[in-house]
């Protein structure tokens, strides 16, 4: 287990090489806009969508993956972010929980590498920058068997604000291990 390295793209998830990509789901796992319905319309709507049907819905802060199709990713690791109520009804405890067990997924399937989109800024309306936060922060804190982690960040706004809190956060020593790596 270790740190995986973590790098900022801005652009198209969908066209990313990694061996998982992380879709922003709902519940019903059945397709949508934004990021779900850019994935879906690249995996292959119909494959993607009878591979959804067969998982039984997924909770928020929860992850399933389904193979990617046509994507250049091997699989797709679909999780459902917090809608966003104000801030005071556990949104950030859900949101830090897509982003591990994402990460816990991608590690069972044997992925060395993710890409996360910006989880929840969407329609389901978490502030962005209290969710790059929890993204960033919850990444830096968790070990993984993973490389890379690419956070695609699909404006500029949100590519300077993942930039700036990877700059602004060394990452932790290794537990029990040696400081700076
Ligand atoms: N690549 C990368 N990021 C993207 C892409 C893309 N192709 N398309 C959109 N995004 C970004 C948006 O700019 C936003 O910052 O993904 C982020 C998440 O937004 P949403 O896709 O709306 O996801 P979310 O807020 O989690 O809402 C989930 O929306 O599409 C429905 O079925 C989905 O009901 C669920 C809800």
């Amino acid at each position: 287990m270790g740190r995986p390295r973590i790098v900022v793209v801005e652009g198209d998830i969908t066209v990313q090489p990694v061996d998982a990509v992380v879709n922003a789901a709902n519940e019903h796992l059945a397709g949508g806009g934004g990021v779900d319905g850019a994935i879906h319309r690249a995996a292959g709507a119909a494959e993607l969508h009878a591979a959804c049907a067969a998982l039984g819905g997924c909770p928020p802060g929860d992850a399933k993956a389904t193979p990617g199709f046509r994507l250049p990713a091997r699989w797709i690791i679909h999780t459902v972010g917090p809608r966003w109520r104000g801030g005071g009804r556990g949104e950030r405890e859900v949101l830090a929980s897509c982003y591990r067990r994402s990460l816990a997924v991608a590690e069972e399937l044997g992925a060395r590498s993710i890409a996360f989109p910006a989880i929840a800024t969407g329609a389901y309306g978490y502030p962005p920058e209290e969710a790059a936060e929890v993204a960033v922060g919850t990444l830096l804190t968790t070990l993984s068997r993973l490389e890379e982690i690419r956070l695609v960040a699909f404006d500029r706004a949100t590519a300077d604000r993942y930039r700036r809190l990877l700059t602004r956060s060394p990452r932790p020593p290794e537990a029990g291990g040696q400081p700076g790596r």
